[in-house]
């Protein structure tokens, strides 16, 4: 049996040698003619290819590129922009573009055709070296439109999803010293937080003897995907969250600047709980407080550490149950050390605002995107399966 398996192998394996040889000549044949090719070809002057080319081909890069704010976004024909049209000078002066040499207007007889546009955020008439942007600031959950029949539809998407083309988060973090902006990003290089001892923060501790209350809890929609509302309710079991807006007793207007000061003031922590678990889904929930004395209590689908700096979050997810997190957040505000070493970040970072717009006018000026399409296939499943139903945490 060993002789005859034997002999079957190596029956076996010398027609592969012979393919291996052959295949290896081929190669070599087709090296010396390439070889060969270059060597009698007449010899220009080596410059003189890409100059002619340059010469044929006006550069495109500098030509300002146009981009046409299709719909309205949440009702709001400028989506935040400062005015219905910005030119380069706006970009460059007014949202501080490093790439500036773009039109961003809603109005849709701006260019004489549409097809002059260079990315156009929903349809009309198509024509190839225009991008559509898939442009969406509400998480997944809260989408109120069918995706299911824009396959194959667009070519860019500008979302709060790290993984987007243009990255359009609600907040981003800057470090002061070399004036990165650090986050969000899927890897962030944080700073390492300072071994406990060796930092102190008179202003934090002096707030800390004036906090007499637990949580509070600023909230408008009171059922959600996430079941927010039940975590809360699971967490007042132990330990007391004050609820102000549409769902609970407590009253505070918004923009009065008393509500913001209470934070700073009378509360030790401030529940940032998203309304859908969503990747990368942090809203203004939590940067709305980040400039706060207060310590967030987060919840969401995001992985917050590209978010935030190590050791500035109490993050619900990573504790087993409703009590667990209790507990902890008890512990962190009876230790007047433990609750101010969660503002150390505040010496490294601050908290601004990119416009979306700048990158995707970079995007449209990028040599890889003037060389390159792309469309998405499924957008209806890249977009919804970045969420999921089940929190961690028990409650
Ligand atoms: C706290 O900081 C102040 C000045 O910022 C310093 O004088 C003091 O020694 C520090 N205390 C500790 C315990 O490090
Ligand atoms: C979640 O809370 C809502 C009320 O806000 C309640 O109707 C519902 O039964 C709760 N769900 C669970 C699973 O406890
Ligand atoms: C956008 O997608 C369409 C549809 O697949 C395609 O024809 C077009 O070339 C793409 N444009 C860019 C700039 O990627």
């Amino acid at each position: 049996m060993a002789a005859r398996s034997g002999r079957i192998v190596n029956g076996c394996r010398r027609p592969t040698q012979l393919l291996l040889l052959l295949l290896l000549a081929v190669f070599l044949l087709g090296t010396l003619l390439v070889l060969y090719k270059l060597n009698h070809s007449p010899l220009i002057h080596q410059y003189d290819i890409l100059q002619e080319y340059l010469e044929s081909n006006p550069q495109k890069s500098s030509r300002t590129r146009s981009i046409l704010l299709w719909s309205s976004f949440f009702g709001d024909p400028r989506w935040g922009l400062p005015a219905d049209s910005l030119g380069p000078q706006e970009l460059r002066e007014d949202l501080h573009c490093p790439v500036y040499q773009c039109e961003v207007t809603n109005s849709h007889d701006f260019l004489p055709a549409l097809d002059l546009y260079d990315a156009i955020p929903v349809p009309a008439s198509r024509s190839p070296h225009q991008a559509y942007v898939f442009a969406l600031m509400e998480s997944a959950g809260e989408t109120k439109h069918r995706l299911s029949d824009e396959r194959d539809f667009y070519n860019l998407t500008m979302t709060n999803r790290l993984d987007s083309d243009v990255v359009w988060p609600y907040g981003q973090l800057q470090d002061i010293e070399t004036g990165a902006v650090v986050a969000p990003s899927a890897q962030p290089h944080w700073r390492q937080p300072p071994t406990k001892g060796t930092w102190n923060d008179t202003r934090a501790e002096g707030l800390w003897q004036s906090k007499t209350k637990m949580a509070a809890w600023f909230v408008s929609h009171c059922q959600t995907l996430s079941r927010r509302e039940n975590l809360t309710a699971a967490l007042q079991e132990h330990l007391e969250v004050d609820v102000y807006g549409k769902c609970g007793p407590l009253s505070c207007d918004r923009g009065d600047p008393h509500c913001d000061e209470m934070l700073d003031t009378d509360y030790m922590f401030y529940l940032a709980f998203e309304n859908s678990l969503c990747e990368d889904y942090v809203t203004e929930k939590l940067f709305g407080v980040l400039e706060r004395h207060i310590i967030p209590v987060v919840f969401g689908g995001a992985d917050y550490t590209r978010f935030l700096p190590p050791h500035s979050y109490i993050d619900a997810n990573r504790f087993d149950s409703a009590h667990e997190l209790a507990e902890h957040m008890r512990f962190v505000a009876g230790d007047l050390e433990e609750y101010t070493s969660f503002f150390w970040w505040r010496q490294h970072y601050r908290l601004v605002t990119v416009s979306p717009f700048c990158d995707l006018c970079a995007r449209l000026h990028s040599s890889a995107q003037r060389h390159r399409s792309q469309v998405y296939g499924d957008i209806q499943s890249w977009w919804f399966n970045s969420c999921r139903f089940k929190a961690n945490i028990r409650f």
